[in-house]
């Protein structure tokens, strides 16, 4: 799409880390009277130019939300068609992405995938692991909650076993063993399709990002809206509990 079209964006001032719950791909379906993995295809496409855009303008994190949880209680043919896109979709695009520098994390618990899925995500998170551009993190089998238990279980192990002082247990401490580990703190978050919640998505990582919830379903969503999701956070006044300058 023509630059022209899109909402001005300062990039001076752009997020550092962008995080996307891609939302409405069951309603799309819905919509266009096709499957529910038919729609799912659809996101996927989506969000093809919203990586590529992502990392042009010099975004430093992409977090996208593409599988919860809570999602394997959906019925068992969209768990599956879920699954076949995951593999698809690093099969088709891990050579152009790597190619961009951008450098892929998994957040979620890998041991608890299909061993196909597993062995791909790790092997697109290997491949880019020098990879210095855009930090593309693909939530999947991720959950905020079961993130945190994580890391305090970590932090008890490292207090055990005296590699850490119970007296050091603080907010380093912890942020350190997130899966987010070294990364900035979530700027935007955009959760398309009209819902407004978080879903369990990056819950600690959220504290101080500006919430964006555009009305479009995600496999709908265009760089046009995605450039009016950043201008919409450029107009925000961000304050952090203090005063405005
Ligand atoms: C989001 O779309 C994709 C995943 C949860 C994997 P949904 O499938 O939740 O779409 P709606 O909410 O049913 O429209
Ligand atoms: C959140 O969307 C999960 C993903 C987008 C991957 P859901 O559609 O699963 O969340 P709820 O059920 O509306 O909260
Ligand atoms: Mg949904």
């Amino acid at each position: 799409m023509s630059q022209a079209f899109l909402a001005p964006v300062d990039p001076a001032r752009l997020p550092r880390h962008v995080a996307i719950i891609m939302d409405g791909n069951g309603r799309w379906a819905r919509q266009h009277r096709v499957r529910v993995a038919m729609g799912h295809r659809a996101g996927t496409e989506a969000l093809r130019d919203i990586i590529r855009n992502s990392s042009d303008i010099g975004i430093q994190a992409l977090s996208l939300y593409a599988f919860s949880t809570e999602n394997w209680s959906r019925p068992q043919a969209e768990v599956e068609a879920l699954m076949q896109l995951m593999l698809d979709f690093f099969r088709s695009e891990i050579d152009e992405l790597d190619r961009k520098g951008v450098r892929i994390t998994i957040l979620g618990d890998r041991d608890g995938l299909p061993a196909a899925q597993r062995e791909t995500l790790e092997q697109a998170q290997r491949r880019t692991r020098q990879n210095a551009g855009l930090r593309l993190n693909i939530a999947i089998n991720y959950g905020g909650r079961a993130e945190l238990a994580r890391a305090a279980r970590l932090i008890a192990q490292d207090v055990a076993s005296g590699a850490l002082d119970v007296h050091d247990v603080d907010e380093q401490a912890l942020e350190s063993r997130l899966y987010t580990a070294g990364l900035p703190q979530v700027d935007l978050l955009i959760r398309t399709s009209g819902e407004m919640r978080l879903s369990n998505f990056l819950l600690y990582q959220c504290a101080y990002a500006e919430f964006v919830f555009p009305q479009v379903l995600w496999p709908d969503f265009t760089l046009r809206d995605y450039h009016e999701c950043l201008a919409q956070y450029q107009s925000r006044s961000r304050r952090f509990g203090g005063r405005e300058a």
